[in-house]
Order: structure tokens, then C-alpha cells, then sequence
């Protein structure tokens, strides 16, 4: 796309949001020009939070379709947008929802704690839902011997059961770009930069998680990057934040983690790339795709949601 034509659609963008009363919010994985148009960015906490307080009368979610859905689950009377309805999630898709409802029925009398990164149908079948920010705290929030169900990421479970000496029983689901971050790289990558840090989402892998300084949510490890003393990071988490690593501390140096199976040296995911300044336009143009969820459903998923809100806040979160 041409620079004229860019600065074009940005303008056309600025009208109609003008026009529309409407907001983009965008997760730190949106491209990076999607990310400098955004009204907020943030994790999926973040992008929960902010569309609940809205008051904006349309909200573009650039994000995958659960993000999206989450913040029309918290804002029924809102015109919410995906601008790529069909931007998806491997994590979300290792969990459906029959099946899902089968695995709880097996083990009955526990309490169902459910990663944000589900479809609407799962979360309401989930008693509490959590991001990667308070994931840890808000299970530790429950009696040590709570029986726990955790779904869908087995990284994630697997690795607060670790810290927090749980023994949840666990969903065998992951996300496909997480999964895909190569020890053997990032250890070759740390000998080259010895001084650097390596941060890790916990949807990583167990051996990444081992060797990381830091393991946290998107927003945890910008946190971590620009408070540490450090001036060089390993990022092992999609590629896309370090665009707000960057902008926050231009002075410091971000290396991508690169992925097993390809020559190429950053970890992309696919999905949260679908959307782009044109389809945000179009969006904006023609008020759609709209992201309807069912209302039953609405009402079930909405109840897991405003619980983990509520805990955060009150955990300081
Ligand atoms: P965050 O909770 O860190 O935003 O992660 C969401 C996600 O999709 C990670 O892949
Ligand atoms: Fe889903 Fe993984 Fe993409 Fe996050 S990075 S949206 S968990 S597929």
C-alpha cells in the first residue's frame, strides 16, 4: 500500500469513528499500523476492561474472534465489530465446547476455571474465567485442596500448578505459535547475547518456561522490559508487541524468539494478523461484521467473565 493511500484510509478511518461514536481497541499482537490507529491497546485483560467502561456506541475489536466475542458478551447493547470475523484461535479451536461439557460431567464436583481464549459456548460451562494476568492469583484465591478444573492451555495449567502447588486436572489444549518457539534457538540466541533477558508467555512450553527470566502475560513481560535494568530481551510470545516494547523503550534492543519449524526468525500468529487498516475501514463503512452471540449464551459466559473482573480488581490486578 502506497504511503498516500495509507494516510487516506487513516483519514477515512478518523471520520467515520467521528461519525460512528465508535473506538478501536486493539491487542499488542495487531499489526503495527493497526496498533498506532488504536484508541487503546492492551492483553486481553486490558481489552476486556477497557470495552466494559466503554462509552463509545461502536467498538472495533482488532483481536481474534474471542476477544471480540468477550467484549460483545460484556457490552450487549453495543455495536461490536471484528473487523476479520474469522480471525480465529488454535487454543480456543483445542476446545469444543461438547466436548468440553463431556470432561467436566467426568469429573464431577470441581470448579471450572476457563483461559480467555475460548469460544462464548465454553465459557459458559466455566465458573470463573481468567487471562495470563491473574490466572495464578485468581486460582490461588480458592482453598488449596479446591478441586480444579483448568481449560484449555495445558502450558498455562501446567505451569501454575508448578508455582502454586495445585494439582488441577487439565484440558489437553494449546496454542500453535506458542507451542512453536525453539529451545535450541533461543539457547543459541542467549549465547550470542549473554546479557539478554529472556521472557516467555506461560503458553509456552515447559523448556521454554524454564530457561525464561521472566514468564507473563503480554502486558507482564512489557512491564518487565521496560522496568528491568536490562537493555536486551529475548521475546518469546508472538512477535507483534514488540512494536509497544519498542515505542516504550526505543533505547533498548528486542530480539524475537524465533520458531522450530522455519527459517524464519519471529513467531507470527496468523489469525491476529487478519486484520489490516483496510478491512477496519470497511468495517467502519458498513458497521459489520458484527459479532452477535447468542443471547442464552451471552447471559451464562457474561456471569464467568464479570467474576474474574470483579477478583482482579479487588486483587489489585
Ligand atoms: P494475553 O492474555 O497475554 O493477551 O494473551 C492472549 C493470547 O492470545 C496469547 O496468545
Ligand atoms: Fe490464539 Fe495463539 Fe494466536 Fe493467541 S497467539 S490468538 S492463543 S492462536
Amino acid at each position: 500500500m502506497m504511503d498516500v493511500d495509507k494516510d487516506t484510509i487513516i483519514d477515512e478511518i478518523k471520520h467515520l469513528k467521528e461519525k460512528h461514536n465508535a473506538v478501536i481497541y486493539a491487542h499488542y499482537y495487531q499489526r503495527p499500523e493497526i496498533q498506532n490507529i488504536a484508541d487503546a491497546i492492551g492483553d486481553s485483560l486490558a481489552l476486556a476492561r477497557i470495552a466494559q467502561n466503554s462509552d463509545a456506541d461502536v467498538i472495533i475489536l482488532c483481536g481474534v474472534n474471542f476477544m471480540a466475542e468477550t467484549a460483545a458478551i460484556l457490552c450487549p447493547d453495543k455495536i461490536v465489530i471484528c473487523p476479520d470475523i474469522t480471525a480465529g484461535c488454535s487454543l480456543a479451536d483445542s476446545c469444543p465446547a461438547d466436548k468440553f461439557k463431556e470432561f467436566i460431567n467426568n469429573h464431577p464436583g470441581h470448579t471450572v476455571i476457563s483461559y480467555v481464549n475460548t469460544s462464548a459456548d465454553v465459557k459458559a460451562l466455566t465458573d470463573v474465567v481468567v487471562t495470563s494476568s491473574n490466572a495464578r492469583q485468581i486460582v490461588e484465591s480458592f482453598p488449596l485442596d479446591e478441586k480444579i478444573i483448568f481449560g484449555p492451555d495445558r502450558n498455562l495449567g501446567n505451569y501454575i500448578n508448578s508455582i502454586s502447588g495445585r494439582n488441577m486436572v487439565l484440558w489437553d489444549g494449546a496454542c500453535h505459535v506458542h507451542e512453536k518457539f525453539s529451545l535450541e534457538k533461543i539457547l543459541n540466541l542467549k549465547k550470542q547475547h549473554p546479557d539478554a533477558k529472556i521472557l516467555a508467555h506461560p503458553e509456552c512450553r515447559k523448556s521454554i518456561i524454564l530457561v525464561a527470566d521472566k514468564v507473563g502475560s503480554t502486558q507482564a513481560l512489557l512491564n518487565y522490559a521496560i522496568d528491568n535494568e536490562a537493555n536486551k530481551f529475548i521475546v518469546a510470545t508472538e512477535s507483534g508487541i514488540i512494536h509497544e516494547m519498542k515505542r516504550l523503550a526505543p533505547d533498548k534492543h528486542f530480539i524475537p524468539a524465533p520458531p522450530d519449524d522455519a527459517d524464519c526468525a519471529c513467531n507470527e500468529c496468523s489469525y491476529m494478523k487478519q486484520n489490516t487498516l483496510v478491512n477496519v475501514l470497511n468495517s467502519l463503512r458498513s458497521l459489520s461484521p458484527r459479532v452477535i452471540v447468542d443471547k442464552n449464551i451471552a447471559d451464562k459466559a457474561r456471569i464467568p467473565i464479570e467474576r474474574m473482573l470483579n477478583i482482579s480488581s479487588k486483587l489489585g490486578l
